[in-house]
């Protein structure tokens, strides 16, 4: 057995990171072509990451002892400045499932049914902005109705002028956390207009915030209130404990980071590929038409197959592992590689083509498609991301006439840790947008609770 890492490309570390971030697609694809189905990628900053990019050793990967594979101690390492120490995405073993079960009730299947109205009325107010005959990117769209939502979800509503300030506060957030999350150089404090510096002011103004909404949801008594503060705030450790300040912060902060942009992005996708596949955009307004699901489902599926928001999860070895032929040393990154996964012809053939069917027919089961990772870390909010993405394009494909601004396909590009289309899905409305029509709740929210969840 060999014990060093297995082969990987020459490059220089920073020359591999910028190649990563222009073209994460064309870069991890020639690396498995090359090297084959593990391999090691070197980053400034970060020790060896090695790809795992085979359904059987991915298994291997999440279904790993807790203990060995650390998928905290790796999300720390870029997240931690952002969701904090206590948040689920950066702890790991029995801290780690203390904060997952906390979190894993409001976002069940059954319970992200009461969300669905919401999301729907968020996304027709949206799209009546939308400028008719001109190129917009609708990816800044998509960020606008996820935020929103995930605000809603997270606080509820009584307070307009709060929910105004929320928005801003995250959205400024979210914008300073781009330059200090992949590049760990960025988070030195070099005078006030320094990144760094700029990112803790708009994350201190955050914090303000949300502590200030716990301080006022504390002293409530109304018990009625659904919303995710408010069943956190309920809701108590195993020995009875409840949440500290801390711990609802990081948490509250996670839920809103990691639930919005992706979905934000996925959605885009989703809207890029249809605008550039007249039969299957034709086929799911038909679907959508009959009042169907089922093809919507799997044209989200085959977004997030094709252009998977995260191109790779990441797990830290505690100790010496054997993955693959290869004994990796303790402090390995050990990366299962969405991207690549999803485009093994032998998994999906023509993976370049966008083609919904193929989930129809049954491709796609147990690691062969792994958009929210997977074990005892898989995604908390897949279900609400899915019946999201599902109810916001059934109002864009039935309100809307949109086409894109140029035919070229977008280029997947490292956006913070997501993948996003290099121009943002650019897409022009060519008539005005239809009035909007009702819900169709039955058919959509039946589909919610079909999502698996686990822990
Ligand atoms: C299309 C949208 C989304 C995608 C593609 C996505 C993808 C992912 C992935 C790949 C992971 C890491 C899993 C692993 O390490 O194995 C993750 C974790 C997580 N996601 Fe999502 N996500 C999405 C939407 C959401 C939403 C809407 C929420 C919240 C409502 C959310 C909350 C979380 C949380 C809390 C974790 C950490 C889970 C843990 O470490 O135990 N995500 N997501």
């Amino acid at each position: 057995m060999a014990s060093e890492f297995p082969p990987g490309p020459r490059a220089p570390a920073l020359v591999q990171l910028i190649q990563l971030g222009r073209d994460p697609f064309g870069f991890l694809r020639r690396a498995h072509r090359q090297c084959g189905d593990v391999f090691t990628v070197n980053l400034p900053s970060f020790p060896p990451a090695v790809y795992v990019a085979e359904p059987e050793l991915v298994k291997q990967v999440f279904g790993g002892d807790a203990r060995v594979f650390h998928a905290g101690e790796a999300n720390a390492s870029v997240l931690e400045p952002v969701v904090g120490p206590d948040s689920v995405l950066t702890l790991d073993e029995h801290e780690h499932m203390r904060q997952r079960k906390l979190l894993l009730p409001p976002f069940h299947g059954d319970a992200v049914r009461r969300y669905g109205e919401v999301i729907r009325d968020i996304t027709d107010r949206e799209i009546e902005t939308w400028p008719v005959g001109e190129p917009f990117a609708l990816r800044d769209r998509t960020q606008r109705i996820t935020l929103d939502v995930i605000l809603r979800a997270v606080f509820g509503v009584r307070d307009s002028a709060r929910f105004t300030k929320a928005q801003v506060l995250v959205d400024e957030f979210v914008k300073r956390t781009h330059s200090i999350v992949m590049l760990p150089a960025m988070r030195r404090r070099f005078g006030r207009f320094s990144p760094m510096v700029r990112f803790e002011r708009a994350r201190d103004a955050l914090d303000d915030f949300i502590y200030e909404e716990i301080a006022s949801r504390r002293g409530e008594t109304n018990a009625d209130r659904d919303d995710v503060l408010s069943l956190l705030l309920r809701a108590t450790h195993e020995d009875g404990a409840p949440m500290s300040e801390r711990e609802l912060r990081d948490e509250l902060v996670t839920v809103i980071g990691a639930g919005h942009e992706t979905t934000a992005t996925g959605l885009a996708w989703a809207v890029e590929r249809l605008v550039r596949n007249p039969r299957v955009l034709a086929s799911a307004r038909e679907s959508i038409a009959a009042g169907e699901d089922e093809y919507l489902d799997a044209v989200v599926k085959e977004t997030l197959r094709s252009r998977p928001v995260l191109s790779d999860v990441a797990r830290k070895l505690t100790a010496p592992t054997e993955i693959g032929g290869y004994t990796l040393p303790a402090g390995t990154l050990v990366l299962p590689a969405i991207l690549v996964i999803h485009h093994r012809e032998d998994l999906y053939p023509d993976p370049l083509e966008f083609r919904p069917e193929r989930f129809l027919e049954g491709q796609g089961g147990g690691f062969n498609w792994i958009p929210f990772g997977g074990g005892v870390r898989r995604c908390i909010g897949a279900a609400f991301a899915q019946y999201e993405m599902r109810i916001v394009l059934r109002a864009i494909l039935s309100r809307t006439d949109l086409r894109a601004a140029d035919p070229r396909p977008e280029r997947m590009r490292l956006r913070n840790i997501t993948m996003a289309p290099d121009h943002g899905a650019r897409v022009v409305l060519s008539q005005p947008v239809a009035p909007a029509a009702e819900l169709d709740a039955g058919e959509t929210l039946a589909h919610a609770s079909r999502a698996p969840e686990r822990v």
